[in-house]
């Protein structure tokens, strides 16, 4: 049998999206890390040199807020989400190599470095502009519109978004605002001026690059084609990106600008340099591959090391016109390509039951014991290369593992290892004929699946893998080797049955090897007795022993997900693509577009920003489709009187509320508001619920009813209150 061909070694510098350390990973995150964890993982059993980094994005006005709010200060927060980011990372299996933080000396050395090359490439790629904006007198500190809120100058509905009114669907500039409030302290705020520091986006060079740069690099066409419409008309849509923020900040001192910090969304990307600059430094670059001697600098500047970003669609804007045109003029290696992935939201309410809430927590996932490579399995068979978002439905989600996974792959092995190991000592055997023809399929498989991983079909790869294993447990049904195993006449026949099912059973486990990196190296070790993980060349080499089969993947119980499935009056952990807490619901998950820049109303108003933090963090609410009057008077709204408040033993988010909704007996409410009130405080106020919820049971017990709380970006939680006259047990519409 001849060897499959071995490609040449790349060198690969992969990264995913750099997280904000503000709050623990939700299950949108986990996907893009299994999304890439899946294609570094195939590559290197394809024998390339990977380096695959990430960090924990840590700077900006939001991770600081949110600190203070904690009264903790922004190290203890990124350190206590760092820790909770790591460990998330190992629990799920994702091979990152190296991990940091932005708030690092690798990071603000690149990024003070990378600002002065750019600024002393020609003076005016750098440009100083006063620019005029809001600030909270209380707070002391410059207000992004995101902390603004006020009446819309369009239509009067009170309390909207600094830049956008969610009534009418306006958008305009917080200066606009009908009476405009601090969302962190109320207070009205001041006009004030302050010079910024601006990237000259429009820069007719700066444009002909990024003209080049697109054209250039293989993007996908989605992506393609919306970087064509922010490069409109010779780039005169572009706007200048504003770079510096004034103090309070938690960020980089921007050199030659004392008292400016840089806008968080600078430093990011540079984190990506940053991490690999750890990774080479430490030695760990080099642990992993001893012929890779050289430095960070060397590497990074080598035009044979391709460089890879995977981001979510939201950022698209920043990795594709940003990134590249930061590092072209300052004179770095631009990256190789930006593969970029939909957004992971939970299926519609009408697939799932309603005790099946609307979330899961990948926290929660692992610490009620369910196995992490069935959330791999089923995300690596939905993914496919192209920027569509995914939908998590739970029913899918068991039918797949459990009739699919297990049912079909797992299956194999359980069924024939029994057989060999009673009948055979272990022992395969194949007829010349048949060897030849097995390994030339297995061949064809894995080639067929190789090109798929490559080009991130990763949805291909699992419908192909199942494909073949209903034609090896067909072969095997047919072979009928129940009734073989009773004649002796009928040995070779057995074993040769047996023997055909395993060898498809490692053809298959290699294929599913970067999907189930555990669950392969178990059965490359233990079952094949191969006393190593497998690479990729292992699918076409027919095994020749099999030890004793141990239980590989169990079933998953639907018990044990809906018991995970969170509720509405749940803690409010973050949810994907939903936008409650402004830690990690972003907002583009349920836009149209393909594409869509993190914040802001345009791509082009979010460079543009006559405001610092506009485009920063999180995304706004997201568009919500119309009810009719009948949907809405579903919900019986109801005042209700705070009696009681109280912490509840052992939960982190939840005040046990017990409530007066003028129906002659108390409620019990759990509420995700601990951290933001002091149950002291709320006792004695009203506020409305919603009093036709059905009954939860929850941990901690019943919850009968759901208060309503504002929260936007930042971290506050506001809890509602009517105003004064409003009895316990008024209806609301
Ligand atoms: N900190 C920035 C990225 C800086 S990169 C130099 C950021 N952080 S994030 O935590 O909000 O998002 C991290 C990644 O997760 C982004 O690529 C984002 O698109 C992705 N996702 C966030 N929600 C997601 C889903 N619901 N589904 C899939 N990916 C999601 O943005
Ligand atoms: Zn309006």
């Amino acid at each position: 049998m001849t060897p499959p061909a071995v490609p040449a070694p790349r060198k690969l510098f992969v990264t995913t999206a750099l997280p904000y350390a503000n709050a623990p990973f939700h299950i949108g995150h986990l996907m893009e890390y299994i999304q890439a964890d899946v294609w570094v993982r195939f590559q290197r059993m394809q024998g390339h040199e990977v380096h695959f980094v990430c960090a924990d994005d840590a700077h900006g006005a939001p991770i600081m807020l949110k600190a203070q709010s904690e009264g903790i200060t922004p190290e203890q927060l990124i350190a206590r989400v760092g820790a909770s980011h790591t460990e998330d990372w190992r629990r799920y299996g994702i091979s990152f190599d190296t991990t940091h933080s932005t708030h690092s000396p690798e990071n603000t050395e690149l990024a003070q470095s990378i600002y002065r090359a750019l600024r002393d490439w020609r003076p005016s790629l750098i440009g100083t502009k006063t620019i005029e904006q809001f600030y909270d007198p209380v707070k002391g500190m410059f207000l992004a519109d995101r902390y603004i809120k006020g009446t819309c100058p369009k239509c009067g509905a009170q309390d909207q978004n600094g830049d956008n009114c969610e009534v009418c669907g306006s958008t305009y500039a917080p200066t606009d605002l009908i009476d405009p409030r601090s969302a962190l302290t109320g207070a009205r705020p001041e006009l004030r001026e302050s010079p910024h520091l601006f990237f000259r986006l429009s820069d007719p060079e700066v444009v002909a690059f990024l003209e080049r740069w697109t054209k250039a690099t293989p993007l996908q066409p989605e992506v393609y084609n919306k970087i064509q419409e922010w490069l409109g008309d010779g780039g005169r849509a572009l706007n200048d990106w504003d770079i510096s923020r004034d103090p309070p900040y938690f960020g980089i001192d921007i050199p030659d600008a004392p008292g400016k910090y840089f806008y968080v969304w600078l430093d990011a990307p540079i984190g990506y340099l940053a991490a690999l600059k750890k990774h080479f430094d430490s030695g760990a670059a080099r642990r992993a591959y001893p012929g890779e001697t050289r430095t960070f600098d060397q590497f990074l500047a080598d035009p044979g090391v391709e460089q890879y970003h995977f981001i979510g669609k939201d950022i698209v804007y920043f990795h594709t016109l940003f990134w590249p045109a930061m590092l072209h003029f300052s004179g770095r290696k631009t990256p190789t390509n930006v593969f970029v992935h939909g957004f992971l939201v939970m299926a519609s309410g009408e697939k799932m039951s309603k005790s099946r809430g609307t979330g899961i927590s990948p926290q929660r996932y692992v610490e009620s014991g369910l196995n992490p490579e069935w959330l791999r399995y089923y995300i690596a068979a939905k993914l496919n290369e192209r920027v569509e978002d995914l939908d998590f439905n739970p029913d899918d989600f068991v039918a797949r593992v459990n009739s699919d996974l297990v049912g079909k792959y797992v299956n194999i092995a359980s069924r024939a290892a029994g057989f060999v190991d009673k009948h055979f000592g272990g022992a395969l055997a194949y007829s010349p004929k048949v060897a030849g023809e097995l390994a030339h399929a297995a061949r064809d498989a894995t080639k067929l699946a190789a090109d798929a991983y490559a080009a991130r079909r990763f949805g291909q790869v699992v419908r192909d893998a199942m494909a073949i294993a209903d034609r090896i447990n067909e072969a095997f049904d047919q072979a009928r080797p129940w009734t073989l195993a009773k004649d002796p006449a009928h040995r070779a026949d057995l074993q040769d049955a047996c023997s055909r099912a395993l060898a498809g059973f490692k053809l298959l486990t290699v294929l599913l090897a970067p999907i189930l990196p555990v669950t392969a190296s178990r059965v490359a070790r233990e079952f094949f007795g191969l006393g190593r993980d497998f690479t990729w060349a292992d699918g076409a080499v027919l095994p020749d022993r099999v030890g004793a089969y141990s239980h590989l993947l169990a079933r998953i119980d639907p018990k044990q997900l809906d018991a995970l499935l969170l509720g509405p009056a749940a803690a409010p952990s973050p949810q994907p693509s939903r936008a409650p807490s402004g830690e990690g619901g972003n907002a583009a998950a349920s836009a149209p577009a393909a594409v869509k820049p993190k914040a802001g109303p345009t791509p082009a108003a979010a460079a543009a920003s006559p405001s610092p933090q506009r485009g920063e963090g999180q995304g706004e609410g997201a568009d919500a489709a119309t009810i009719t009057i009948d949907d809405f008077a579903k919900v019986d709204l109801r005042i209700a009187r705070i009696v009681n408040a109280e912490h509840v033993d052992g939960a982190d988010k939840l005040l046990r509320l017990t409530l007066d909704v003028g129906e002659g007996r108390h409620r019990t409410v759990f509420a995700g508001i601990k951290s933001a009130y002091d149950p002291a405080v709320l006792v004695g106020r009203l506020t409305p619920m919603v009093a036709n919820l059905a009954p939860r049971k929850m941990k901690f017990g019943l919850s009968e009813g759901m208060v309503l709380a504002a929260s936007g970006d930042g971290p506050g939680i506001y809890l509602l209150a009517p105003d004064a006259g409003a009895e316990p047990g008024m209806r609301v519409k």
